[in-house]
């Protein structure tokens, strides 16, 4: 068998949805745009909580902060359309939430370790190989969320990294395995995964699960904020999932991921990771 065995499709995933995942409504695409930008339009539209838009490749795939998301057709990008009952400030819990949902998955699909990089970048191997971005629209009248979309994007098989990323990305696969329609048990066992957790977000039991898999703890970090980076260390996250880090100074300050980026003191700046 070939890794044409890998074709992603509705029929494709499905059988290996279960429980409440087994409710999401599919759309799986080839080459779109951004499955977060078209999520957006249609829960602006009105389109139901568990919709999901699925895709092979995007044209314009978005990070954090602006940056973009380098998403070529050996990846697996997910954007998943949430009505949750939570404050802005609690939109974090989606994020980490689904950060363990997906190291979860990749770790049982390959039997490897998956680090968590506070707030939404998983790394496998000292690689980053996913990234997630939540975007959020506020109902003004109540302060609570209109709407959420979950973006996922997975580096499945990517060989040829972009100059800009290639010391920093990575992927999960060297090779697809070839008897196996790996993408789609792979977006099976994180929509699996995800409905567990995004069905019990308040009660925060998976922020023990994030914890463990962080390598920020402990470590000495530079907070980036605008155009001023200040040495710290990072030293819990809280049960809002901030980070908390220590100053020098002694002084401590929980972080929202906002406008926060951080990094390691050792690590290189880039704009795209
Ligand atoms: C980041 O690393 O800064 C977050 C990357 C999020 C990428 C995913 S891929 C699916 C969804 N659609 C997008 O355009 N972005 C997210």
């Amino acid at each position: 068998l070939k890794s044409s065995n890998d074709i992603l499709t509705v029929q494709s995933i499905a059988p290996y949805l279960r429980g409440k995942a087994a409710d999401f409504f599919l759309d799986v695409r080839k080459t779109v745009t951004s499955t977060n930008t078209i999520a957006k339009e249609l829960a602006a539209g009105g389109a139901c909580e568990g919709t999901v838009i699925i895709a092979t490749e995007q044209t314009e795939g978005r990070g954090r902060m602006g940056r973009s998301f380098y998403s070529p057709a050996s990846g697996l990008y997910m954007s998943i359309i949430l009505r949750p009952k939570l404050n802005l400030e609690d939109s974090l819990l989606i994020t980490t939430g689904a950060a363990v949902a997906v190291a979860k998955a990749i770790e049982n699909l390959t039997g490897r370790d998956v680090q968590i990089k506070w707030v939404n970048d998983l790394f496998m191997d000292g690689k980053k190989i996913c990234g997630i971005l939540t975007e959020a629209s506020l109902n003004v009248e109540n302060g609570g969320l209109e709407y959420a979309v979950l973006g996922i994007g997975i580096n499945v098989c990517t060989k040829d990294f972009p100059e800009n990323i290639k010391d920093i990305a990575g992927s999960i696969f060297t090779e697809k395995p070839k008897d196996e329609p790996i993408t789609s048990i792979l977006a099976a066992n994180v929509l699996n995964n995800l409905a567990d957790t995004l069905d019990n977000l308040t009660d925060k039991t998976y922020l023990e699960e994030y914890k463990k898999r962080s390598f920020l703890l402990g470590k000495d970090i530079n907070v980036i904020k605008g155009s001023n980076t200040f040495t710290a260390k990072a030293i819990d996250i809280d049960d809002r999932a901030r980070l908390i880090v220590k100053y020098p100074d002694s002084s401590t300050e929980a972080l929202t991921s906002g406008e926060v980026s951080i990094r390691l003191s050792n690590q290189q700046d880039s704009k795209n990771d």
